[in-house]
């Protein structure tokens, strides 16, 4: 077993690296456990490597946005009520970043806090979310509105259960490994560009070493600023005009993907600036961006105007300008505040032509 400690205010947690068969048994002894899983990866593994948890009450549950509510909590508070876990309880979660984000939330508020041990099922949580401390909750028409604080006590990292993820859900954790080797320097981009073909055939060694480097990086950041005040935001690259593509797609665009042309839109921002050199533009998308994403098509049919008008609606907004993390000099990340709502337009129109033709097009 292979631990790595995070550093954190409330208390510094371990991420375990487990690849034994053990670890869910392990779990299943936790004191007065309250298990929570994504009823998908239970019908996927309960019978397989999550067998040992059977042993306990388990509360299977759909990972959808409705459950990131206030109402979702509640009614997970009402059964561990219901269970007779008190203060001394652990909640076990097993899912994606929707059973982190309510599990998580649920864990930090019942009691004032109780343990939790999260076992992330997506490559998005394994390689990027299970490590940060952050919770959210959906609020009205609100995305991630309210949250709290509250690391894990434990993550466990368990490579294998990411075989039975679609493709879709694959990859958009792969875009988000992407943008964590892209925020790291020149060397964390030399060192996965030449493994990018075995991380688009799933290669389960090529998985399981992106998934740690991936959380090595991420927590250099989280370990300098937990709080988001500064180097953090930088991990918010690909995501200002991301979050925009989802919404403008409704949802259609899997959110790590949806980062990914967002990486190359504010590539193209920082490239018509005369920031960033068009060369060296063009060869990390052709190198990084574009074989991490599978079906530039995706985007077919884009209304730019509504990406636009999302953009203006994000809270993340400050200054005059929008907010943008923008590659300059060799891919160097900065956080500018005005960019302006041209500007991003004309990244938008320039997109097609900026996607070369990726590898010939996987099945
Ligand atoms: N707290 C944070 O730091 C943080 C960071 C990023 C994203 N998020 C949140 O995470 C959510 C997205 O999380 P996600 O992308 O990990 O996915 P998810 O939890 O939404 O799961 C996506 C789909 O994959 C399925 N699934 C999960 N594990 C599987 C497995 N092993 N095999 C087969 N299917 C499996 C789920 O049932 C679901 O259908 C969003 O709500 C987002 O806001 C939180
Ligand atoms: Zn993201």
């Amino acid at each position: 077993m292979d631990l790595m400690t995070v550093r954190s205010r409330s208390g510094d947690y371990q991420v375990a690296f487990r690849d034994d068969g053990d670890w869910v048994a392990e779990l299943a002894e936790s004191e007065n456990a309250f298990v929570v899983v994504d009823e998908l990866v239970w019908r996927l593994h309960g019978q397989g490597c999550l067998a040992p948890l059977a042993a306990r009450p388990l509360h299977p549950v759909p990972a959808t946005e409705e459950l990131k509510t206030l109402e979702g909590v509640a009614a997970l508070c009402e059964e561990m009520i219901a269970q007779a876990a008190k203060r001394n309880a652990t909640v076990v979660s097993v899912g994606g970043g929707v059973l982190q984000d309510v599990t998580g939330f649920l864990a930090s508020v019942i009691y004032r806090g109780v343990r939790w041990i999260y076992v992330p099922s997506t490559l998005l949580a394994q390689a990027d979310s299970c490590i940060g401390a952050k919770t959210s909750l959906n609020f009205r028409h609100f995305k991630n509105l309210l949250g709290t604080m509250y690391p894990p006590q434990q993550v466990v990292v368990h490579t294998p259960l990411l075989k039975t993820l679609d493709d879709d859900q694959y990859f958009s954790g792969l875009g988000e490994i992407v943008k964590l080797h892209i925020a790291a320097g020149p060397e964390a981009m030399a060192h996965v560009e030449p493994r990018l073909t075995a991380l688009c055939d799933r290669d389960e060694d090529a998985v399981a070493a992106a998934v740690r480097a991936s959380l090595l990086i991420k927590q250099g950041f989280i370990e300098r600023d937990e709080f988001d005040r500064g180097d953090r935001r930088l991990l918010n690259f690909g995501h200002c005009f991301g979050h925009a593509v989802e919404s403008a797609t409704d949802f259609g665009v899997p959110h790590g993907q949806a980062v990914v042309f967002g990486m190359v839109l504010a590539g193209l921002v920082a490239r018509d600036r005369g920031l960033l050199a068009p060369d060296r533009f063009d060869e990390v998308t052709t190198r990084l961006l574009r074989p991490a994403l599978p079906d530039p098509a995706a985007l077919a049919g884009l209304d730019r105007d509504a990406v636009v008008a999302a953009m203006r609606h994000d809270k993340k907004r400050t200054g005059a300008g929008l907010a943008l993390v923008m590659p300059v000099d060799d891919w160097r990340l900065i956080l500018v505040d005005d960019l302006g709502e041209d500007e991003a337009l004309q990244a938008l129109e320039a997109l097609p032509s900026a996607l070369p033709p990726g590898p010939a097009d996987r099945a």
